[in-house]
């Protein structure tokens, strides 16, 4: 199994590892929205033997803080991986080398909407426990706001923060 980036002729069998994976199209139309409107940042695929069994995707997402600056991070997700392949690292290894395909450039944040039991072990934490929130959110669901978590790759002055995913997420 290799990792690598997408190209156009992945895009078919990325589809269906987000449909049968999500169980619904909405993930694999977000994708096509963010490659079409260029905010692909980076696409990631699982490739066995030619077959396309993981995918992860990364878009812009910005952070406005409360003194008016914004920042530039990254939005985590889409991620699948196709059922009969789950638990075997694949999801893993495709974050893992999304993360350190962005290290050596100035992403201020990474953000994911996800289980925290999942992505505790690639150093997320829930946004609110540093008083950063989905725009999306209106508080109203403790669980969501467990489930919207970031990522810092450096150290950010303390401070409230609002994150936007691109407009494509139609959020
Ligand atoms: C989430 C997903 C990408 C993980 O990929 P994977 O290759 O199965 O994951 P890995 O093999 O790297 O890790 C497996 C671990 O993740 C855990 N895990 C998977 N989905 C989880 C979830 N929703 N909540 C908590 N833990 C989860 C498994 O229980 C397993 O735990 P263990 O390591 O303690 O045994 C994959 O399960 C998937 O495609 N799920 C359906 C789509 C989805 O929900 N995507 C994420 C939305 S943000």
């Amino acid at each position: 199994m290799q990792i690598r980036t997408a190209d156009r002729a992945d895009y078919f069998g990325i589809k269906a590892v987000l449909d049968t994976a999500f169980d619904q199209p909405d993930e694999s139309r977000i994708v096509e929205r963010l490659r079409s409107d260029d905010a692909d940042s980076l696409e990631l695929v699982a490739d066995h033997h030619g077959d396309i069994i993981g995918t992860v995707m990364f878009s812009p997402a910005s952070c406005e803080l409360a003194s008016g600056d914004i920042l530039r991070g990254l939005g985590l997700g889409p991620v699948a991986v196709t059922p009969a392949q789950q638990s075997k690292g694949i999801g893993a290894a495709l974050i893992e080398a999304g993360l350190e395909h962005f290290a050596p450039y100035p992403v201020a944040f990474f953000c994911v909407l996800g289980a925290p039991d999942y992505y505790a072990r690639f150093g997320f934490t829930p946004a609110i426990e540093r008083g950063w929130r989905w725009a999306a959110d209106d508080g109203s669901i403790p669980e969501m706001q467990q489930a919207f978590q970031i990522r810092l790759p450096r150290p950010l002055p303390a401070g409230a923060g609002v994150i936007h995913y691109h407009p494509a997420f139609g959020l």
